[in-house]
């Protein structure tokens, strides 16, 4: 009898989306699940610089911290069984792209900009959310082609962070 062999798995695994589209929440159940470690992009930046995102954006700004996640996702890049929850401005820098297209199997949870607004609330943690509403709409809205262009989508609202894991599992072959 021939064996059966579950696919191999790759190694290293990203998950991008916009802000609360459950990346953090997701990655450590997938990672469990296949014996991956978990990394959160924006703590290993903070651990990196020894400074909080929110430090970085007020003294530093926005582009500075953008360079500072390029650099922390390529220290990943030859990185082994890792489950990478990329910020959700990672996927639009060009160099991060190129990541996401080559570097790993890129995975996009897909959130509706209500249920993100539900999700994050005001958490003083993410910048970006002092922005005013009609930007933070068409920020929203311009990231979605980037989203869909590098990663398999999976679906994030009305779902439980369970059901999403079994998605990205199947996607994975291992389901
Ligand atoms: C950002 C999202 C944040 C964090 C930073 C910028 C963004 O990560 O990287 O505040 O540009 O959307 P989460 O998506 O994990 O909130």
């Amino acid at each position: 009898m021939e064996a059966v062999m579950a696919p191999t798995i790759p190694p290293r695994i990203s998950l991008i989306g916009f802000m609360g589209s459950g990346k953090s929440t997701v990655g450590p159940l997938l990672a469990q699940k296949i014996g991956y470690s978990f990394l959160d992009l924006d703590d290993l930046i903070e651990e990196r610089c020894g400074r909080t995102i929110t430090e970085i954006f007020s003294q530093e700004g926005e582009p500075k911290f953008r360079l500072l996640e390029t650099e922390a996702l390529y220290s990943l890049s030859h990185g082994k069984r890792l489950v990478i929850a990329a910020g959700g401005g990672a996927a639009v820098q060009a160099a991060n792209r190129t990541f996401f297209r080559n570097d790993s199997f890129t995975v996009y949870l897909e959130v509706s900009f209500e249920e993100f607004k539900r999700r994050t609330g005001r958490d003083p943690a993410r910048p970006l959310l002092k922005m005013p509403q009609k930007d933070l709409r068409e920020l929203f809205e311009t990231r979605l082609s980037y989203y869909k262009k590098l990663g398999r989508r999976v679906i994030t609202d009305g779902r439980s962070p369970q059901q999403i894991t079994g998605e990205i599992l199947a996607l994975l072959g291992r389901r």
